[in-house]
């Protein structure tokens, strides 16, 4: 690695939200209800229609109302970019109508004109985690392939309205997401709780379809558009030197990269091929679906990185589990985890950055990275987030290593720069930012946005291009 190694001219640092994570106003403005709005207890958790139970989303922290002090708070912080999702329940409240919610539209138009008034470019993810409710009820989610023409209308109307204005896009947030959280990722439910791969994979297939359409889209509307994929990256490292364990990591990481690999290379890879041929799966596909996926595919590819995993073939390994934000996994006994039980591994950073740009020779965007961690306000009002800079700094370090090993890293937006509801858990105990916010997850408190002291830390790795951590 050269030790010359520097963050590009023009490195887009900054931080990565989801609309239904904060925006709250779940009702206001005209939107419908999202498979966010009827899963109180998170993405892992099965929905609940009957709407009984508290959930801390329909309030999210108000950025509905607040996107403005919020976005001034990230001007200070020197942002470049600023990654966001759009509820498509704001757009389409029910997903198949023919002309979108004007009042919608107008919220986001006013986000984006916010951000550009500060020269921060604004990043935006296409779905991240939800889609209306209507479009489970009526059409059984992804699996339907009608799903894909009210996605492509959804997408359609983003890319014409904000071309001129946004050059970065992706389509699916954690597209893998589906194989492990079937409703959240593609609004899936499977009646007796058990996992229908013919299914899923049917559904992942209407998405790669949406998604090479948006592509195409945004193409021809402004050929600089940069829009790419979107995979929760899970490096797996084999426990042992056996061969059988090495094997297990590697398919364990097909299952990720599966999604990235018809995304960038635009077309189904021959392992997952034999893989649908032995258990059964067929995938029906519409004349043109090969060709589409083969035209457009993605400019760059985004992920996200938490943690690494490790595979292995030994039972008594197995037993070691711990947790992660889509995938339990087996206990790395060289890591420390977070008091989620998320394993910390920056080097598994550099790794995954070497291994996904050794692949695809495509651009890399770290779209989020962070450390959820319960935050302690002092007596005297500060926020003393150590552990915080830590994690970050080492990851950061690991970036910079990545760019001496000859990867072409364009940016990186660590998770919810300001605290909001975790995915996985539905709380706000976990927390992100670099700016507290004052509410808890029985969703009490006075709203008030507070610096920690990673503010100010992460205020000046942006002013140094991330030469001084
Ligand atoms: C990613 C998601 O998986 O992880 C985000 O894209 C999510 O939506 C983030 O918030 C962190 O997970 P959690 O469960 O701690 O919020």
């Amino acid at each position: 690695m050269s030790q010359l190694a520097k963050f590009p001219e023009g490195f887009l640092w900054g931080g990565a939200v989801a609309a239904n994570q904060l925006e709250g106003a779940y009702q206001e403005g005209g939107k419908g209800l999202s498979t966010a709005d009827v899963s109180p207890n998170g993405i892992m958790s099965p929905p609940d229609f009957s709407m009984k139970d508290f959930n801390l989303y329909h309030e999210g922290i108000d950025f509905y109302h607040t996107y403005k002090e919020d976005i001034a708070l990230f001007a200070e912080l020197g942002f470049k970019a600023f990654r966001f999702s759009i509820a498509w329940t704001r757009i389409f409240p029910n997903g198949d109508e023919q002309t979108p919610n004007e009042q919608g539209l107008q919220f986001y138009d006013s986000v984006i004109e916010e951000l550009l008034k500060y020269g921060i470019e604004p990043v935006i993810t296409i779905s991240h985690y939800e889609m209306p409710v209507h479009l489970v009820k009526e059409y059984g989610g992804w699996k339907n392939r009608k799903v894909v023409t009210f996605f492509e209308r959804f997408a359609k109307v983003l890319l014409e309205r904000y071309h001129t204005k946004v050059k970065y896009w992706m389509t699916f947030n954690e597209i893998n997401v589906l194989l492990h959280a079937p409703f959240t990722g593609g609004g899936l439910l499977f009646e007796d709780g058990n996992k229908d791969e013919q299914a899923i994979y049917q559904a992942a297939h209407h998405q790669f379809v949406a998604s090479a359409l948006a592509v195409k889209a945004g193409h021809e509307l402004n050929s600089e558009l940069q829009i790419g994929c979107m995979i929760a990256s899970m490096v797996t490292y084999p426990y042992s030197s056996k061969p059988e364990d090495m094997f297990t990591a590697l398919s364990q990481d097909r299952k990720t990269l599966f999604f990235s690999d018809v995304q960038a290379r635009g077309h189904y890879p021959a392992y997952m091929k034999s893989y649908f041929k032995e258990n059964g799966i067929a995938i029906q596909m519409e004349d043109g679906d090969l060709d589409m996926l083969q035209q457009h595919t993605v400019d760059y590819i985004g992920f996200s990185y938490y943690m690494s995993f490790v595979a292995s073939t030994d039972p008594e390994h197995v037993k070691q589990q711990t947790s992660g934000n889509l995938l339990t996994g087996i206990k790395n006994p060289y890591l420390e985890a977070s008091e989620w039980g998320w394993q910390i591994d920056p080097v598994g950073l550099r790794t995954v950055c070497n291994m996904l740009y050794d692949r695809y020779e495509k651009p890399l965007f770290i779209v989020e990275n962070g450390l959820g961690a319960v935050d302690t306000v002092e007596a005297d009002g500060s926020i003393q987030d150590d552990y915080r800079i830590d994690y970050l700094q080492a990851h950061i370090r690991e970036m910079k290593k990545a760019i001496g090993d000859g990867v072409d890293l364009i940016g990186y937006t660590s998770w919810g720069p300001i605290d909001l509801v975790s995915a996985s858990t539905a709380e706000l105990k976990k927390r992100y930012g670099y700016i507290y916010v004052d509410r808890d997850s029985e969703g009490k408190g006075s709203n008030k946005r507070i610096k920690k002291k990673s503010f100010d830390w992460y205020k000046h790795v942006i002013a140094t291009n991330g030469e001084d951590l």
